[in-house]
C-alpha cells in the first residue's frame, strides 16, 4: 500500500454533514435512474433500507416485473434515454432524480438536457448527478451534464465525482477480465496513484444527497481513504487470492487499441485511453473526505474490498478469460 497518502486538512461540518436516517421531508418519490447498474442498484437498495417510507422508481430499459414483485417498495418503469416518451411516464409523481448520464454516449448533455427540463416540468425538485473525479465541470461529456444540473436546479442539486470504482476489478470490466484471462491489467497509467472507491460509498452519499433536509448544492469528490497506484493494487489482489496478478503498463495508444479490441467504440476508447494519461501524470490522487463527512463512517479500503471480493479472482479461467470452463 503506498505509503504518500496526503493528509486531510479538518473539514469544517456542513449543516447536511451527519448522517440523518429518515430524514427526508415526508415521503419522497425518487426515480433511480441507471436503477440496475453499479451505483444505481445500490442507491435503490439503500434507499428502501432507509426511508422506507420513500416511493423508489427503478428505471430500465428492461424493467423486470419480478423484481417489483420481490420488492413492492420498488416500481421497476421503462426508461430509455433515446426514447424521450418514457421520460414523462417515469417522472410522473417524481420529486427527486439520482442521475446517471447515458453511458457509451459520445456526448450526453442533449438527451440530459432534454430530460432535466422534463424533470423541472414534472415537479423534480432535486436532482442527485453521478459524474467523475476526471471531469471538470463544463468539460465535454459529463462536465456538460454537471454544470446543467446546477444551473437548471440551483435550489436542489449535487453532483458526484467519484474516484475509479474498486468494482472494476470485478465483473465484465475490461481490467478484471484481464485478471480472470492471464492475471494481467493493463492500464496506460504507469506509477500513477488513484484513490479507488467502493460503490457501496458512491451510493451510500448519492442518498444522503437525496434524503438529507438540506440539499447540498454542492459537487463532491468521493474516493477511497487511499491513492494506490495500480502495481500495488495488483500486489493486493494476489495476497488475498493466492492468484499471482500483475500490472503491465503499455503506451496510452495501445492502451486506446486494446478496447477496441474489446469492443468499445473507437472515439469512446480514446477518450478512455487518455483518462489514463491523466493517472499516469498525478493528476487523480485527491482523497476527499466525503465519505466519512456525509455517512459517519470511513470509506472501504481496497484492501478490505479486495478481502470480501477474494474468490472472484480464485475462480478457475474459461477459454474466454470469463470465468469457470463448463
Ligand atoms: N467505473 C468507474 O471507475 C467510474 C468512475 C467514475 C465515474 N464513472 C461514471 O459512472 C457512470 C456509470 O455509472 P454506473 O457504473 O453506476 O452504471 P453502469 O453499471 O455502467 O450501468 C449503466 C446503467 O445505465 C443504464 N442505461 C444504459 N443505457 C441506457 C439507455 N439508453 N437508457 C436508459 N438507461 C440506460 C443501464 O440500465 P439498463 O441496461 O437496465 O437499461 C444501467 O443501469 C458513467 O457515467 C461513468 O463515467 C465510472
Amino acid at each position: 500500500m503506498s505509503e504518500r497518502q496526503p493528509s486531510l486538512p479538518p473539514a469544517e461540518p456542513a449543516p447536511w454533514s451527519a448522517p440523518q436516517p429518515g430524514s427526508a421531508h415526508g415521503s419522497p418519490t425518487v426515480l433511480v435512474t441507471g436503477g440496475t447498474g453499479t451505483t444505481g442498484s445500490r442507491v435503490v437498495r439503500m434507499l428502501r433500507e432507509e426511508a422506507p417510507s420513500a416511493r423508489v422508481r427503478l428505471a430500465s430499459r428492461h424493467p423486470d416485473p419480478d423484481g417489483e414483485r420481490a420488492d413492492p417498495g420498488v416500481e421497476a418503469v421503462r426508461f430509455d434515454w433515446r426514447d424521450p416518451l418514457t421520460h414523462a411516464a417515469a417522472l410522473r409523481g417524481a420529486d427527486r432524480v439520482y442521475l446517471v448520464a447515458p453511458v457509451a454516449e459520445a456526448d450526453p448533455a442533449p438527451l440530459v438536457e432534454t430530460f432535466l427540463h422534463a424533470a423541472r416540468r414534472a415537479g423534480v425538485r432535486r436532482v442527485v448527478a453521478l459524474s467523475s473525479s476526471a471531469v471538470a465541470e463544463g468539460a465535454p461529456g459529463l462536465g456538460r451534464v454537471h454544470r446543467m444540473v446546477r444551473e437548471l436546479f440551483p435550489d436542489g442539486w449535487t453532483v458526484l465525482r467519484p474516484s475509479w470504482f474498486m468494482q472494476n476489478f470485478l465483473g465484465d470490466h475490461p481490467l478484471a477480465e484481464g485478471i480472470r484471462r492471464d492475471g494481467t491489467m493493463v492500464t496506460a497509467t504507469g506509477a500513477g496513484r488513484l484513490p479507488f472507491v467502493d460503490a457501496e460509498d458512491i451510493a451510500a452519499v448519492a442518498v444522503r444527497a437525496l434524503l438529507d433536509d438540506a440539499p447540498h448544492n454542492t459537487a463532491h469528490l468521493v474516493t477511497g481513504p487511499e491513492a494506490l497506484d495500480y502495481g500495488t493494487a495488483a500486489e493486493i489482489i494476489s495476497r488475498v487470492s493466492g492468484r499471482p496478478v500483475r500490472h503491465q503498463p503499455v503506451s496510452v495508444a495501445e492502451r486506446a487499441a486494446r478496447y477496441v479490441a474489446g469492443g468499445y467504440p473507437a472515439d469512446f476508447a480514446a477518450a478512455l485511453a487518455e483518462l489514463d494519461a491523466a493517472i499516469r501524470d498525478g493528476l487523480q490522487e485527491e482523497v476527499s473526505d466525503v465519505v466519512r463527512r456525509l455517512t459517519g463512517r470511513p470509506p472501504r479500503s481496497f484492501a478490505a474490498f479486495a478481502q470480501a471480493h477474494r474468490d472472484a479472482w480464485r475462480a478457475p479461467v474459461g477459454a474466454d478469460g470469463r470465468g469457470p470452463a463448463s
